[in-house]
């Protein structure tokens, strides 16, 4: 059954399985996946890179300009090259996954990153284009046609991020309490912050996935954009 292509705005917590699914879904549909959470862990690990103070605002911003400028984002973000090094494996670190949740604080960052989102998102809607983060249907694409807000319990998704941890490049490993203990300190973080906050849209539907399966959630994702796409 072929799909009108329209832009989806996916948000939810961290490790509530958004871009395991969101892949799933646009490999489906055959459309363009967007996950902007890479481009705030991007910056993290180019000043990282640079021996920036990851405490200084000022550091962090002149990392975001150079990772406008010089980064290279390939495979859905999963991989990371800056100035010809491949620094995907600092991606999912976390120091990455706190530094990203500050400097998505920032204001200024978000301006930068803010277009970049767009404009990747407009250069593919031709095709549908699913994006995923924390203020994609706030912000980002206020007025997407289709808007999802992704969500499990804290137990079920640190379950689900020490696996995402165990398969990927990383370079650290930590225990579930750590991660669990880290997935709520950035709920917190990412939630209460001024600029840009983690929010459900007030159009967005809920979709709880602490009892379903991945393919169980991918086909209620499926059910929910074709019912937005039905001419
Ligand atoms: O989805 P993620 O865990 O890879 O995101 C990394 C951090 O970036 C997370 O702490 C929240 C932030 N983020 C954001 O503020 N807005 C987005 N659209 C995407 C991610």
């Amino acid at each position: 059954m072929s799909t009108r292509p329209i832009i989806v705005a996916v948000d939810g917590p961290a490790g509530s399985g958004k871009s395991s699914i969101c892949r799933k879904v646009c490999a489906v549909l055959d459309w363009h996946y967007l996950n902007t959470g890479s481009l705030y862990r991007g910056v993290a690990v180019v000043a990282q890179e640079l021996g920036f103070k990851l405490t200084s605002e000022a550091d962090l911003v002149t990392a975001a300009k150079f990772y406008a400028k010089e980064a290279n984002r390939q495979d859905d973000g999963r991989k990371l090259i800056f100035r010809d090094k491949d620094l995907t494996h600092h991606l999912t670190t976390s120091l990455t996954d706190k530094a990203s949740s500050k400097i998505a604080g920032i204001g200024l960052i978000r301006e930068i990153l803010l277009p970049i989102q767009r404009d990747m998102a407009h250069a593919c809607r031709k095709k549908g284009v699913l994006l995923d983060g924390r203020d994609i249907g706030t912000v980002v694409f206020p007025d997407a046609e289709c808007k999802i807000f992704l969500t499990a319990n804290l137990a079920e998704r640190a379950k689900r991020r020490m696996l995402q941890i165990k398969s990927s490049q990383t370079v650290d490993a930590q225990g579930l309490d750590e991660v669990m203990l880290d997935l709520e300190q950035r709920d917190l973080q990412d939630g209460s912050r001024g600029i840009a906050p983690l929010k459900k849209a007030v159009d967005a539907i809920e979709l709880d996935t602490t009892h379903l399966s991945e393919s169980e959630t991918v086909q209620a994702m499926l059910d929910i954009i074709r019912s937005h796409t039905k001419d």
